[in-house]
């Protein structure tokens, strides 16, 4: 009677921490959705408005927005960001841009059968009055026939609409799909 009590002792404590490791991971979801609402909200307030922005920071908070998902997907996101001067802007507009480029690279990472799934974001300076960014990824690549139709309005390789075009691509090596996807 007295082990079988012990027993049931241990198993109530190791359910207990398994639950109390549940709502600690709960909360830490529920903080960071709080932190993505505060964040759009920001974003909302100041739609239109040209204001003097770190792209850095704005590449930070398109990541931030899709962070979950490129955690559970095992994408490994490498960061060129240089130190570059403020650019005046409409961020809700730039955030837009980067999120949707961001989500493009992480559907083609999710569908890629590469062993280590790479997103590189960078930011740069091109001479002395252009900024760069880039948004890389080794997904499944864009196939060559696809290459021009990806600036069409409404072409799409996924069931829903499409809003954003990606504005430029650079060529990319040849890879096993098409070309790996590189959006500046
Ligand atoms: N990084 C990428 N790798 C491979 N293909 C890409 C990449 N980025 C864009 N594409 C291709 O370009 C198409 C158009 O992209 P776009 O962002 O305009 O629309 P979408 O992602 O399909 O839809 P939406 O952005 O509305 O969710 C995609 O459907 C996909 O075929
Ligand atoms: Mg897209």
């Amino acid at each position: 009677m007295a082990s079988y009590l012990k027993g049931l002792v241990q198993q109530l404590g190791s359910e207990q921490a398994g639950i109390l490791n549940e709502v600690k991971e709960l909360t830490q979801n529920i903080d960071h959705i709080k932190e993505i609402v505060a964040m759009q909200q920001s974003y909302g307030r100041v739609a239109g408005v040209m204001e003097a922005q770190s792209l850095p920071a704005l590449v930070e908070d398109a990541l931030r927005m899709h962070a979950s998902a490129l955690v559970s997907d095992r994408v490994r996101v490498v960061r060129q960001l240089d130190a570059i001067p403020d650019v005046v802007t409409d961020k809700h507009k730039v955030l837009q841009i980067l999120v949707n480029l961001i989500s493009n690279a992480k559907n083609a990472l999710s569908s890629s059968t590469a062993t280590e799934r790479l997103l590189t974001v960078g930011a740069r300076m091109k001479g002395s009055d252009i900024v760069v960014v880039s948004v890389a990824d080794n997904g499944i690549g864009i196939e060559p026939e696809n290459m021009t139709r990806i600036f069409t309005h409404g072409f799409t390789t996924a069931a829903g609409g499409a809003w954003l075009r990606p504005a430029q691509r650079a060529p990319g090596r040849p890879g096993t799909g098409g070309h790996p996807a590189c959006a500046q």
